[in-house]
């Protein structure tokens, strides 16, 4: 199982665009991340991830990479993220990058040469049919475009063309197979692209869109599984200590395909993690949310499904669970400040490695702001980080209307400098927590997880290791009856305790107990 640094490991998720300006241009830079590495490390987040900071036209916010080996201007130059990665490193900081290995942007280099009627070294890299008015099989395809007699596969936006790993079943005469030398080449590039960020410093990748590479008949991912393993090879032979980290929420196969963790996402409407904090997406009305108070909730519908992942693959890798990320409604949207407290702590005490998507540990809000570089709903969830009351919430000196997103402009728009003066807040609630987490080896990633009650109308209890965990989201006091010596509450949100055999946990309460 992979690297010895994720055992303790709770990771920061940065978009670059919105966390600190630090040359007054309106937009987040690499200069601004860095003078924050001492604020993350005290919030106790010990590893970044960094959304994709590389050469782009932003039409999907930097998931059209026009230059995978260099930091797009607008964020500084590769000596400032080799500066990152240094700084970072000299305060125990782990800095994942984000790879996207799936598509390129059109203006890739790599495209501009392929989309040409002369063969040449590139006209394989992507996914193309034999003849201007063939189709691509069921797959999405631009015709029209290209100036070769072809259409080519998209692997999301119109501006993204999918990268040619082959097919595992290649069923048409323009589609090669995963062994052709044609894809393996693919394949040597981007393994290139890992080695030149891992060899300057970086710590790994969270890969974009993981379980995308093979297309066509690929159902079991056996095909994309395939070159992962053959990746992974390449890292424990290289960078051993290099983490990767998907975006496939599907644990059992990424962590069989070489990844060290998977995001558990909000895929397929209403699921296990959605049921946690954002259970609105079918009835605006009736939030059913576990930690909405009184919504009714149930944590046996996040349960079932990841407690067949859990034991499953707990031996294999890690279950990422996280607060938000760049593509999801920030949880404050369905949430206020006390029930964040308690899914948060949750999230923080569970297995595997989790993560804090950048302002949620102050409770920012979902913006309802336009659609900007491809975000549409998403966009209100990557405005600029909000530090203090100064000009653009302490984000930016630049003039209101140059900055990149709007800030919230509620008065009580929360922010950290208000936040770290009250004991009592979000805040100091999340770094109490992560504090605790780092001191106690049962909260983190490997410790044993098991339900002790997940029964409706009662405490949700469940043991990390030694420890005995209870959560009630709810305005009433409830308790049971355990067969358990006395224990002592050595954390807690709310307040209760464990005597004589009954656990009595009070209204909005999360404990801990030795
Ligand atoms: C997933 C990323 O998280 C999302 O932001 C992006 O638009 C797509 N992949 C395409 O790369």
């Amino acid at each position: 199982m992979g690297a010895k640094w994720l055992k303790d490991a709770v990771f920061y998720e940065i978009y670059p665009q919105s966390f600190c300006d630090s040359n007054g241009d309106g937009i987040g830079d690499i200069q601004g991340i860095i003078s924050k590495l001492d604020y993350i490390k005290d919030l106790g987040c010990n590893a970044l991830w960094i959304n994709p900071c590389f050469d782009s036209p932003f039409k999907d916010a930097g998931y059209d990479v026009r230059d995978y080996k260099k930091v797009a201007t607008r964020y500084g130059t590769n000596e400032d993220l080799y500066q990152l990665f240094e700084t970072a490193h000299e305060k125990g900081i782990h800095v994942l990058l984000d790879l996207v290995p799936g598509h390129t942007s059109e203006e890739h280099q790599w495209f501009r040469e392929s989309q040409k009627e002369e063969r040449n070294e590139y006209s394989d890299r992507y996914i193309w049919t034999d003849f201007w008015l063939h189709g691509a099989a069921g797959m999405p395809y631009i015709g029209g475009e290209s100036e070769r007699n072809a259409c080519y596969v998209l692997n999301f936006f119109k501006c993204q063309p999918a990268l040619n790993y082959g097919f595992l079943h290649p069923n048409q005469s323009w589609q090669f197979s995963m062994n052709h030398p044609e894809p393996l080449k693919t394949r040597e590039a981007m393994k290139d692209v890992m080695r030149f960020w891992l060899s300057h410093g970086c710590d790994g990748f969270r890969v974009d869109m993981a379980n995308s590479l093979v297309k066509g008949d690929d159902e079991k991912k056996t095909g994309t599984s395939l070159i992962w393993r053959d990746v992974r090879r390449m890292l424990d032979l290289e960078f051993p200590d290099a983490v990767m980290v998907s975006e496939w929420s599907d644990p059992k196969l990424a962590l069989r395909a070489g990844f060290d963790m998977d995001f558990y996402l909000n895929y397929g409407g209403v699921n296990g993690y959605c049921t946690l904090m954002r259970d609105y997406y079918y009835d605006e009305k009736h939030n059913a949310s576990y930690f909405k108070k009184d919504s009714g909730g149930n944590i046996n519908r996040f349960l079932g499904q990841y407690l067949d992942w859990y034991e499953d693959t707990k031996s294999l890798g890690y279950i990422s669970l996280l607060t938000c990320n760049h593509d999801t409604t920030r949880p404050r949207y369905g949430l206020d400040p006390s029930e964040l407290k308690l899914a948060f702590a949750f999230i923080f005490t569970m297995p595997g490695v989790p993560f804090l998507y950048y302002g949620d540990e102050i409770g920012m809000r979902f913006l309802n702001v336009p659609t900007k570089e491809g975000g549409y709903t998403r966009t209100g969830s990557r405005t600029p980080m909000q530090w203090s009351r100064e000009k653009n919430l302490g984000f930016s000196t630049a003039a209101q209307e140059e900055i990149y997103l709007p800030v919230d402009p509620a008065e009580d728009a929360p922010t950290v400098a208000e936040q770290a003066a009250d004991a009592d807040s979000l805040l100091n609630t999340v770094k109490a927590v992560l504090a605790l987490r780092h001191q106690e080896e049962d909260l983190q990633a490997d410790a044993e997880f098991s339900v002790v009650c997940s029964e409706p109308g009662k405490p949700f209890v469940y043991r990390r290791g030694k420890l005995l965990l209870a959560v009630n989201p709810n305005g009433e006091e409830v308790s049971i009856d355990l067969n358990e010596e006395n224990r002592s509450v050595i954390f807690s949100i709310g307040s209760g305790s464990l005597k004589d055999g009954k656990l009595s946990v009070g209204p909005q309460t999360f404990l801990v107990l030795r």
